[in-house]
């Protein structure tokens, strides 16, 4: 038996809604496949600790998280506490310490999911968008000056560096080569930003020499907007910035369908750290208490982090089945149905449970 130790962080908002159903969904897959057991270890990590203690995780937070296999993290944010805080006082710190710079986001119409774009389906619109996840925009690289002075002054700095911009090229371009069209578009901004992201041309470039069977072309990200509006059937593996691929990532989620079934990984491909799964909606204060919080993108992050932890055969039933239940038409509010959270998760259990495979 395969036992893989989880640390499940639910937070705040819908986050302990949703991964609850996640952790159900994937103790009903562990049971039925009979080859693996999750060890899951709780923390009750977020926004209310931090009211209480002052601190969104204790001192020694990563020491503990580094003995999981991976991390299952909800979402965190509170309405009573700025963004930026509890970003950089939980996720972040999680992310960068644990050198997870590959943020993978899939995104694909799924069958019952309506896509805002005429006459876009199920395979018109299948994408992998991999976001630099260590540096770039998110550096945390500034600082202010003269505060509250008519002078004051801020400076929001973005870090390119070549080994940066080499390892997220290389990780998306196996990606694209792991994938059936092998193709990928690299994004920019390389015209108006003539530093960093000139380097970035030029890295991936270089990188693409080395794989000779994946075809590529570049598109700056205004124009990329465009394409993915208009030419989705165009586009299969994306690589950008930090910032850029935030961006994409909730425009592509918007025209799948919803937020509410957008999942990711923050990956540590060498896999010395933990990586980290979450759902990329967040908190979602307006409906958080109701019951009808989307659990299919924590469901499909559990995929992910099936596959990372090396079980591509429940993922793969875990994806069936997200397909079967969506199919069937037992979908929450976001994306057009009437079903509560708990339906959608019964629902699962249920497809897996049935599964004859
Ligand atoms: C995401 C989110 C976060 C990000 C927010 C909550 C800071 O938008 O995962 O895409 O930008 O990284
Ligand atoms: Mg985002």
């Amino acid at each position: 038996m395969r036992h893989h130790r989880i640390a499940s962080i639910p937070a705040d908002g819908i986050g302990p809604e949703v991964i609850a159903a996640g952790l159900e969904v994937l103790d009903a897959l562990a049971t039925r496949d009979g080859g693996f057991v999750l060890d899951v270890e709780h923390y009750d990590w977020g926004s209310e600790r931090y009211k209480k203690t002052g601190a969104f995780m204790p001192d020694d937070a990563l020491a503990t998280l580094k003995k999981a296999d991976a991390i299952f993290f909800g979402a965190v944010g509170a309405i009573d506490v700025p963004d930026h805080i509890s970003l950089w006082g939980l996720r972040l710190p999680i992310c960068q310490g644990f050198d997870q710079y590959a943020n993978i986001r899939p995104t694909r119409v799924l069958p019952g999911v309506v896509s805002p774009l005429r006459d876009v389906g199920p395979g018109d619109l299948d994408w992998l968008i991999v976001r630099e996840n260590s540096e770039g925009e998110y550096a945390g690289h500034g600082g202010r000056a003269h505060r509250g002075l008519p002078e004051e002054v801020a400076t929001e700095v973005a870090i390119f560096t070549r080994v940066g911009v080499e390892r997220i090229m290389r990780y998306a371009f196996n990606c694209a080569r792991n994938r059936p069209r092998k193709h990928i578009t690299i994004v920019t901004k390389s015209n108006a930003q003539k530093f960093g992201l000139v380097m970035w041309d030029e890295i991936a470039l270089e990188v693409a020499a080395d794989y000779p069977d994946v075809t590529w072309d570049k598109e700056l990200v205004d124009a990329m907007t465009m394409r993915m509006v208009r030419k989705p059937q165009s586009i299969d593996t994306v690589v950008a910035t930090n910032l850029h691929a935030d961006i994409l990532s909730d425009l592509a989620a918007a025209l799948a369908g919803s937020l509410g079934v957008a999942p990711t990984g923050n990956v540590n491909p060498s896999k010395n750290y933990p990586s980290m799964f979450e759902p990329i909606h967040g908190s979602a204060f307006d409906i958080t208490g109701k019951g009808i919080a989307n659990p299919v993108a924590t469901f499909w992050t559990g995929a992910l982090m099936l596959e990372h932890l090396g079980e591509p055969r429940a993922a793969a039933a875990l994806m069936t089945a997200i397909e079967q239940v969506c199919a069937a038409g037992i979908l929450t509010p976001d994306v057009g149905g009437t079903s509560t959270t708990k339906d959608v998760t019964l629902a699962m259990v249920d497809a897996i449970r049935g599964a004859n495979t």
